[in-house]
């Protein structure tokens, strides 16, 4: 009786060691989060397109996209200030030349993917915008510390009466 007891006690404990032990790699299906807390946004890779760009000074192929939110928003032209829950991501691959067709452009290597979650209540000191990027294929969380949010709020600050933001919504008929 005592045995089985113990048994079931030592059992208890052995699945707790086990939740524990398994704690610290809770993101070990995913990356982990920006130094400022911002964890890679769920869904993403099913999102809709805001936008595209082109960078020729570094060659660079970009896709803006958005989540339901921001396309809502963006199809009703609600963009300065874009609301509230509103995440915008930009996804970045270095130039690349189609084989069976050489003019044309195409994804080549991923860079990053790099989002603008709209919390004005959470990011007052950013626009309202918390900034977040995770490199390469196997997608760093970009920043030695939380200060790498001056470098992106800072390249976006020309832009601070279009509400921090570059993208112009692409016409789409
Ligand atoms: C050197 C300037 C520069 C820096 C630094 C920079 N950005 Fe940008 N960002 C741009 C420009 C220019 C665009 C628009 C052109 C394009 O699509 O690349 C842009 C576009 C974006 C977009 C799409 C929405 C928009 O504003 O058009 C997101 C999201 C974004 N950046 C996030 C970030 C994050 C996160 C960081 C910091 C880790 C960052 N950026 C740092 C210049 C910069």
């Amino acid at each position: 009786m005592q045995s089985t007891a113990s048994k079931r006690i030592l059992t208890v404990a052995a699945l707790g060691l086990v939740v524990l032990a398994r704690a610290p790699f809770a993101d070990e299906h995913g990356p982990g989060a920006a130094p400022n807390g911002i964890s890679l946004p769920e869904g993403y890779k099913d999102w809709r397109v805001v936008a595209a760009s082109h960078r020729d000074d570094n060659n660079t192929l970009r896709v803006i996209l958005g989540n339901d939110m921001a396309i809502e928003a963006a199809r009703a032209g609600n963009t300065n200030p874009w609301p509230d829950g509103v995440i915008l991501g930009k996804l970045v691959w270095k130039d690349a030349r189609h084989e069976a067709w050489e003019k044309a452009v195409v994804p080549g290597e991923f860079v990053h993917a790099e989002f603008m979650i709209k919390d004005t209540g959470k990011w007052p000191a950013t626009g309202g915008w918390g900034y977040a990027r995770w490199k390469g294929m196997d997608q760093k969380p970009y920043g030695k510390d939380a200060s790498f949010v001056d470098e992106c709020h800072g390249c976006h600050t020309p832009v601070k009466d279009n509400d921090y933001v570059f993208t112009r919504p692409a016409a789409i008929p």
